[in-house]
């Protein structure tokens, strides 16, 4: 039983009463586990907000509340507190019984599945073939496919799909460099390495083409600004008091204008810098002053079917895949479908024409636009030249998963930058009678280096995924290698061992570090922290869960016969009882998960769990004590054990007997 959405049942009648329906959600939200203890184990505080509207006191709605809600069955104590706190104390007996049930259900820990199961469609990962993985992929990776998990263990329909970005312009750009200035021997060397020194150099050339025809501008616009400036600080305003106040904001405002522009300048200097530092970078830059146009009609030409380009790309696809799948097969991902944009790029004229019928398209400057109530600018469907946009193939998608699938839901686990394409991409699908689905962008912010920006190499480049997850597992052999030689008896692994189990803790830690975000904010990337024994890691999980067997192995204890035998729970120390309680509150933890898709609301159970996992341990002797106690105990160690493996399967990641 979920004690807390048990709770809010019990309340709603009684609050319906009171309380307008709109105002229900607000009203339920108060009722929460305590803060502390002595306030007992759950709080409603919905008294307070409620007696100011309907004019009585708080204490005596309160009171008025306990008298008609029924509680009896499962609190052993309800008292109004203060100016009207209601504190809720659930009785020993309901905590043996949950915890009874749970520690008896090997499978799903006393969690039922979802009796309402959902269709949902999760769209993650999503990396763009042409361009090395790179540090910002392991979010959309590791969230969605948490998410996913956890979804699916609460009973719903999941269809995981990696919508590939292997069908956009990064292509013309491989085509122009493979063409017309690849390494044919490094190529056939090592085919993603040229490749993606082959699209780092387009990059660069196009920047610095697009720099160079910039600068003028940008540097004409800042002398400006700063006439500006010096007219404002020459203005005298004399005793008028309104235009001295206006002098003085638009110098704030031009001042800190200046300052971006000279940032963006600067930006633009660099920029052509780094290529013309580099003779021979400058001398390629030179002899491919159109690079910008050639690559967008190398792309234009593999769209329109164009033989040689097509084969070209089936062949960087294929390598670039193989690259991809590593990663994957490291990080345990799977997806049940792989619909890249390629898959899309036939239907896209259909669907143009659709919208076009249905008048919701309408032509623009050349361009085809949809033009929408709550956005400024109109979502571009068809450029001016014949092309079709991203936003179109992701219409192509909508339209593809509503009659493949009919999903309820659909979520879009990209990162935050995205979100106004997200916004008008739901809109438009609305707007083309697509109204029953739930659509949702589950965005995430950047991945930061300690400097406070955007991770980046010493050399200023992204960060790849795959350096990322070695060093991952270096660190954690490091951490792996301490641990075993610093056993009492001496070391338990040899050389392999630890690098099986390093693996496993590099892999975790990773993923388990982005997982434990509030993925909304952006967050600082740490390897040091990453794999902190003591800290919220998935290393300390992974410790938790080896003690445990420790303690087990140790006590020659036989997990089957432990099962079998099971006696009701004890609670002599307090902390017993904190420890059933928060076994209880996984069920509460997944809820959280699912209503708002935060993962790092599991990550964040399961590090309180573990820590207090630990007070248990350090104040309750298990191995030893004797009889109906140690067997309890024994019990507690291992329902922490399960509900540990089963949350960290749930985000992704697994667990080990030793380390
Ligand atoms: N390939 C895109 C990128 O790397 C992400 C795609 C997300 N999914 C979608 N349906 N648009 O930015």
């Amino acid at each position: 039983m979920n004690l807390l959405s048990e709770l809010k049942h019990r309340f709603t009648p009684a609050l319906s009463e009171l309380a307008n329906p709109q105002d229900l959600p607000a009203l339920l939200a108060m009722i929460r586990p305590a803060q502390d203890a002595k306030f007992g184990d759950y709080q409603a505080n919905c008294a307070m907000p409620l007696g100011k509207r309907v004019g009585q006191p708080p204490r005596e709605l309160a009171n008025q509340l306990i008298e008609t809600v029924t509680l009896d069955d499962l609190a052993e104590k309800v008292e109004v507190a203060g100016p009207g706190f209601i504190n809720i104390t659930i009785s020993d007996q309901i905590l043996n019984q949950e915890l009874t049930q749970a520690f008896a259900d090997l499978q799903r820990l006393g969690i039922e599945a979802s009796p309402l199961p959902k269709k949902i469609i999760i769209d993650f990962s999503s990396p763009n073939v042409a361009k090395p993985l790179h540090v910002g992929h392991i979010r959309s990776t590791a969230i969605g496919d948490s998410l996913s998990r956890v979804l699916r263990f609460l009973g719903h329909d999941v269809i995981t799909d990696n919508h590939l970005g292997d069908w956009g312009t990064q292509f013309g750009m491989i085509l122009y460099g493979y063409k017309n200035f690849s390494d044919a021997q490094a190529y056939a060397e090592n085919p993603i390495a040229e490749l993606s020194s082959i699209y780092r150099t387009v990059r660069h050339l196009i920047d610095y083409h697009n720099s160079v025809a910039k600068l003028p501008d940008a540097k004409a616009l800042l002398e400006k600004q700063e006439q500006l400036f010096a007219e404002f600080s020459a203005t005298d305003p004399g005793e008028d008091k309104a235009l001295a106040k206006k002098l003085k904001k638009d110098t704030k405002s031009i001042k800190s204008k200046i300052a971006a522009q000279k940032e963006m300048i600067q930006s633009l200097v660099q920029t052509i810098e780094t290529v013309e530092s580099d003779p021979a970078t400058r001398d390629l830059a030179n002899r491919h002053p159109q690079i910008a146009q050639n690559v967008l009609a190398e792309t234009a030409q593999l769209h329109a079917g164009d033989i040689e380009n097509k084969e070209l790309w089936s062949d960087f696809m294929e390598h670039g895949m193989q690259e991809i799948q590593r990663v994957y097969d490291r990080l345990d991902i799977k997806f049940d479908f792989v619909l890249g944009e390629s898959f899309y790029h036939e239907q896209l004229s259909t669907v143009v024409d659709e919208l076009i019928s249905k008048e919701m398209a309408t032509e623009s400057e050349g361009a085809l636009c949809v033009f929408l109530e709550n956005h400024k600018a109109p979502m571009i469907i068809r450029k001016s030249d014949g092309a079709f946009l991203y936003a179109t193939t992701d219409l192509a998608t909508i339209k593809y998963r509503m009659s493949e699938w009919k999903p309820d839901v659909i979520l879009y686990v990209v990162d935050f930058r995205q979100g106004e394409h997200f916004e008008k991409l739901f809109d438009v699908a609305r707007l083309w009678g697509y109204t029953d689905t739930e659509y949702q962008h589950v965005k995430f912010g950047t991945v930061m280096g300690d400097d406070g920006k955007p991770f980046k190499t010493r050399a200023g480049d992204t960060v790849g995924l795959e350096p990322l997850l070695d060093e991952a597992e270096n660190r954690a052999l490091a951490l792996v290698t301490q641990l075993d030689e610093g056993k009492p008896g001496g070391p338990e692994f040899d050389e392999e061992q630890r690098k099986a189990i390093a693996q496993m803790v590099g892999i975790s830690a990773l993923k388990y570090a982005d997982l434990s975000q509030n993925r909304t904010s952006d967050y600082t990337f740490s390897y040091d922290k990453m794999v902190e024994l003591k800290g919220n890691t998935a290393t300390y999980l992974q410790y938790g869960y080896a003690r445990v067997n420790g303690i087990f192995r140790k006590g020659e204890v036989d997990i089957d016969d432990l099962r079998e035998n099971a006696v009701p729970f004890e609670f002599t120390e307090d902390i017993e009882r904190e420890l059933a309680l928060k076994l209880l509150r996984f069920e509460e933890a997944l809820q959280d998960v699912i209503s708002d898709y935060r993962p790092n609301l599991l990550a964040n159970y399961l590090f309180e769990l573990t820590q207090t996992f630990f007070v248990f341990f350090e104040k309750c002797p298990v191995l030893k004590t004797a009889g109906s106690l140690r067997q309890s105990r024994l019990q507690f160690c291992d329902l922490t054990a399960r509900t540990l493996q089963k949350g960290l399967s749930l985000l992704g990641i697994g667990v080990l007997q030793k380390m």
